[in-house]
């Protein structure tokens, strides 16, 4: 009994962990990616988990490299080169992957 119990608190902390990741992650996005992005969660439901997945990798390196050689993205290098991007990319990953093309998921409040 006590080892079930001990599982119920395992995977409930769990959960609310990986939640409140992706939460930040979607705070994230919201007040950096929209701006240009502005299909919002269409945008992210445009690519496929293993999409986001590769361009997260290395702390988001990929991603920063496409916006970093456009011209049409300057406002978004500061961003991009700066370490906060790197240190948030975890949870900016957590949530692009959560609401993927072929993920099932739609954003609760849109
Ligand atoms: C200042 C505007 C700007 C901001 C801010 C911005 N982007 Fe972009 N993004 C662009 C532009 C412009 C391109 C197209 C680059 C190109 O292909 O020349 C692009 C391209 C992309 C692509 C690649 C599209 C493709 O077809 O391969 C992805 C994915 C992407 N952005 C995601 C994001 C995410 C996630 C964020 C937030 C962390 C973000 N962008 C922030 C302007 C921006």
């Amino acid at each position: 009994m006590i080892k079930l119990l001990f599982v119920f608190f395992f995977l409930f902390f769990f959960s609310l962990s990986s939640e409140a990741a992706i939460y930040k992650g979607q705070r994230v996005f919201i007040k950096k990616c929209l701006k240009c992005h502005k299909e919002g969660q269409n945008f992210i439901a445009k690519y496929k988990m293993k999409k986001w997945k590769k361009l997260l990798k290395k702390k988001g390196k990929p991603l920063a490299e496409i916006h970093l050689k456009s011209e049409k993205a300057k406002e978004s290098w500061k961003y991009f080169q700066s370490k906060k991007y790197a240190k948030k990319s975890k949870h900016l990953k957590q949530f692009l992957i959560e609401y993927a093309k072929d993920s099932g998921n739609v954003p609760a409040c849109n």
